[in-house]
């Protein structure tokens, strides 16, 4: 558990604006800021984050919260590890971990910083084996300071020496195998996880060692081995020579496949280029990408695969703050084998040619239509001009009209007036979205009212549970008086219950009821629907008045015949429900919502 005054800081040391703004592009509209949100697909923001209350909500998919929700969902962590990341950034000391699951994570980090050391040590050893791994790594072109800098290494046949040599340092099985350093066989025995590999270590921003890649010397398969995942290290965030690349001074990164291809670029001095490991990129790197770099240009392998990879990372990058640009190598597969035919200035050349996001996307439909004929030239214009209608800035397009017409042989001024044309309908076309968004979020900001409860009659109770609770976050000096009227079994809705329950605590020891606070003592999906409903009440001051009815309201729902307070949820659950039946008795065909 982390100290309630420790969150306390942590959260108000961060500025939300501040840490939303280096994901998403924020725009000010009034008092707030707005974005397309980075937890679904869209094209029109929806997002919206909130200065004066620290929180952020999504009109569009309904996710919202505070900054420990949003670093939870960006990076997919728990709450501590969220609590952790936030106080990194501002600046502040660690709170002690001294958990169980701490001490076996840094015992995998201890393993594998010895095994990276026992690697290095085979490699560097005077046998037959090891003279081979070297020459491998010298055929590849790498220098001894590269080797020494990458950690490199190399992990010898047999399929003990590993582990055999960790266990002599005093780790036991059941470490090993959580390292994923060393495996079980179906038949129960354990043997090392890579034998007679050239090895690549995976370090984490820190300079820990998270994990292992290993490579065959000749063409036998699989070509790579990698760890599996562990308590150390989830390949979906982790990031190949970011822990090297973030000490440049270059802020344009260079994203390549393999790890070979980042080792060679780094040699050549190109010390920004950084890889995903052993998976196709995801949203997590992009945004772990995004705190460092503000430019990144995409070196995928030339053939059909790496070009598949590219047009997938160009649509995940095109939700971030990144510019991205694509580079294409001629004339060999990858940029490893490019620097070696070609050396390290033409590839210096290459990177100051690179075509940005359109250009790439312009030469790619280029080469589907057979630009020799009319009718090939045409498709390639029709195309052309469904993408310049799309997300391009009236500059740009103006741009790519004119290469069109040039390449095509078509006038500008018919181009423009196809482009308006088509400019048009995406309009027509967004704003059809985002009147369904609206309705989206009419839905979204309709009250989740529990099965059980039914009718307009529960929708009002529960409306007015809500915005009690609302007008508690937004006014805690009220907090003491509605106590003293309200108990919390009062409250039919579960988590608006647990809501209430957890403010009343905060005032107890008096701590503000902020979201940072709360999202220690409530899940994630209450404080979700908190930030809404902070969201639908941003530009409503809730009066004396107000909370007066609202008190009303839910004291007028409660069974007559008994107090609530001493009612089980179930038995409060079966009287709603034959308040429901009644209901629906009386009514002829039954009210909507009961269908039996
Ligand atoms: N990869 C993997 N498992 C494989 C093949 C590839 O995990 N069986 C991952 C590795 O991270 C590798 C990347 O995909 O670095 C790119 O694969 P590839 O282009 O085949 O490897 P190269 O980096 O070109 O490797 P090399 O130059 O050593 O052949
Ligand atoms: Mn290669």
């Amino acid at each position: 558990m982390i100290p309630q005054e420790y969150v306390q800081e942590v959260v108000r040391r961060t500025d939300i604006v501040d840490l939303i703004g280096s994901y998403v592009q924020l725009r000010h509209r009034g008092r707030t800021q707005t974005g397309l949100c980075p937890f679904h697909n869209e094209k029109t923001p929806s997002f919206v984050v909130y200065p004066e209350n620290q929180s952020f909500y999504c009109f569009g998919c309904g996710v919202g919260g505070d900054a420990i929700t949003f670093v939870r969902k960006i990076n997919n962590l728990d709450y501590v590890e969220a609590v952790k990341a936030l106080a990194g950034r501002a600046g502040m000391p660690m709170p002690e971990e001294d958990d169980k699951a701490g001490r076996l994570r840094s015992r995998i980090l201890n393993i594998n910083r010895d095994a990276a050391r026992f690697f290095y040590a085979q490699l560097t050893a005077s046998n037959a084996e090891a003279r081979r791994a070297r020459a491998y790594w010298k055929g590849r072109g790498l220098s001894d300071s590269t080797i020494r800098r990458f950690g490199l290494g190399y992990a010898p046949t047999g399929f003990h020496a590993c582990r055999e040599h960790l266990k002599s340092l005093g780790y036991t099985d059941e470490e090993l195998l959580a390292s994923g350093i060393i495996k079980r066989s179906q038949k129960g025995n354990l043997y090392d996880a890579f034998f007679g590999r050239v090895m690549t270590p995976i370090f984490d921003l820190r300079g820990n060692i998270i994990a292992f890649g290993g490579r065959v010397l000749d063409d036998s398969k699989p070509k790579y081995v990698n760890s599996p995942e562990t308590m150390v290290y989830k390949k979906s965030k982790a990031m190949f020579a970011l822990n090297i690349a973030k000490k440049s001074t270059s802020r344009r990164y260079i994203l390549c496949e393999g790890y070979m291809d980042v080792i060679s670029l780094h040699q050549a001095g190109f010390d920004t280029a950084v890889a995903a490991c052993g998976t196709a990129l995801t949203g997590e790197q992009v945004k772990l990408l995004s705190e460092y770099a503000d430019e990144v240009v995409l070196c995928y392998d030339s053939d059909e695969a790496g070009q598949k990879a590219t047009a997938r990372s160009l649509e995940l990058f095109s939700q971030s703050p990144i510019r991205v640009s694509v580079l294409n190598i001629p004339g060999a597969k990858d940029p490893d084998e490019y620097i070696k035919k070609y050396g390290r200035e033409r590839f210096e050349t290459l990177l100051n040619g690179t075509r940005n996001a359109i250009e790439y996307k312009l030469a790619r439909i280029k080469e589907k239509h057979d630009v020799a004929s009319p009718a090939g030239r045409l498709d390639y214009i029709k195309e052309a001009i469904g993408l310049l209608a799309g997300r391009v800035t009236p500059t740009e397009r103006d741009v790519y009209a004119g290469r069109l017409a040039e390449e095509t042989n078509v006038s500008k001024a018919a181009i423009l007036a196809q482009l308006d044309g088509a400019i048009a309908q995406a309009r027509r076309r967004a704003s059809r979205q985002r009147q369904e968004a609206l309705m989206h979020q009419g839905v979204a900001s309709q009250i989740k009212v529990p099965y059980t409860m039914g009718g307009s009659e529960a929708l009002g109770v529960a409306n007015a549970e809500q915005q009690l609770v609302c007008a508690l976050l937004k006014r805690p000096e009220l907090i003491a008086r509605v106590k003293q009227r309200i108990l919390p079994e009062r409250f039919l809705m579960e988590d608006m219950r647990n809501a209430y329950t957890a403010i009343c605590g905060c005032q107890a020891r008096g701590v503000p009821p902020e979201l940072g606070v709360l999202s220690g003592m409530l899940s994630e999906e209450e404080i979700s629907t908190l930030s809404q409903l902070l969201a639908r009440n941003y530009d409503i001051a809730l009066t004396d008045q107000d909370v007066e009815l609202y008190m009303d309201r839910m004291e007028r729902s409660l069974p007559r015949s008994r107090e609530a307070g001493k009612m089980s949820v179930q038995e409060l659950d079966d009287y709603l429900e034959t308040l429901r039946r009644k209901k629906g008795a009386e009514e002829p065909g039954g009210s909507p919502g009961t269908t039996r």
